[in-house]
């Protein structure tokens, strides 16, 4: 099995757990960019104890590159545990995340988002770099 038979993807307008990467179309090379990734955009996810959004990595594939690299990895820790019991927690995370970057190619950002219970999905965008 390939680990792309796992990934699952969807139009992230209508499918809740799919991470939507914003950011510029086209940026200089060497300025840095924002780029904020999230899931639920369109349609909240649930983030309770039993169901969450865990975490939420960002990469970068070159255009004429061979392997793509790690930019950024977001961890989702609180979702309403406490010795009270589920939910009752005073802390939640939600599945947002911002990371500053510096391009000197184009490419594609990729994204994946990972659910408790439902898996792990994915999502990408492509990125002009001009000089
Ligand atoms: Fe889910």
């Amino acid at each position: 099995m390939k680990f792309a038979e796992v990934m699952k993807t969807d139009d992230w307008k209508t499918e809740k757990h799919v991470p939507v990467i914003d950011c510029p179309d086209t940026v200089k090379a060497g300025e840095k960019v924002a780029v904020e990734v999230g899931v639920g955009n369109e349609i909240a996810h649930p983030n309770t104890t039993e169901h969450h959004i865990r975490w939420i990595k960002l990469y970068f594939m070159p255009e004429n590159g061979k392997f793509a690299y790690e930019l950024a990895n977001f961890d989702f820790a609180a979702h309403g545990e406490s010795v009270e019991g589920a939910n009752k927690g005073p802390a939640y995370t939600e599945p947002f995340g911002k990371a500053l970057i510096k391009l000197t190619s184009s490419g594609t950002l990729l994204v994946t988002a990972y659910c408790n219970i439902h898996g792990i999905w994915e999502n990408s965008k492509k990125i002009v770099v001009e000089a």
